[in-house]
């Protein structure tokens, strides 16, 4: 299930937490992030391709691209026999910002955000269904744990834009990770 964790940045363990989706909405919109549940609008295999995926979904990714612009739209997933799944996963640990959105859409798996907008940090384990878009210049992190499985849509105004720029704070060491994130809400 999705669950959002406030906490002061410098005390993780002073934690507030919620699952339910409107109050997660709530409490994300008033940092400046959106948070969407979307159904899917027809059945999806889990082999479809990635124009059936984006179909599946076609309504609520129009209503995005209309929105905020949106040039282009693609699906990346992640399995847990990837090889280079250590490497991935590695590539997001640290805190960075773009300057770009960072949009996703959880069609399949989970993965965690660590979102770092003033002194509070907003973890958000997003879920199948969950849409979440992390502003421009937010500072952020992204776990997608030891054994990653997602599938997620991206919309992107300028893919080039979509670099991570680390901000060389240590702060992500001092948080739970993904795994341990997990157990602690089970
Ligand atoms: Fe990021």
């Amino acid at each position: 299930m999705s669950h959002l964790t406030i906490c002061p940045a410098d005390r993780p363990e002073a934690a507030t937490i919620t699952s339910d989706p409107a109050v997660m909405a709530d409490w994300l919109g008033e940092a400046g992030v959106l948070f969407e549940r979307w159904t899917t609008e027809q059945p999806l295999a889990a082999d479809a391709s990635q124009e059936a995926v984006i179909a599946a979904y076609q309504g609520s990714v129009n209503r995005l691209i209309d929105r905020y612009e949106f040039r282009s739209v693609d699906v990346v997933s992640l399995r847990p026999d990837h090889p280079q799944k250590d490497e991935l996963r590695s590539r997001f640990l640290n805190e960075h910002t773009h300057a770009e959105y960072e949009v996703r859409f959880f069609v399949e798996g989970r993965g965690l955000f660590y979102l770092h907008p003033d002194e509070r940090v907003f973890m958000v384990l997003c879920e199948q269904g969950d849409l979440l878009s992390v502003p421009a210049g937010m500072k952020h992190w992204f776990d997608m744990g030891e054994n990653p499985h997602f599938k997620c849509i991206r919309l992107f105004t300028n893919p080039d834009g979509w670099i991570a720029d680390v901000t060389g704070d240590p702060i992500a060491a001092r948080f739970p990770n993904f795994d341990q994130h997990l157990a602690s809400l089970a």
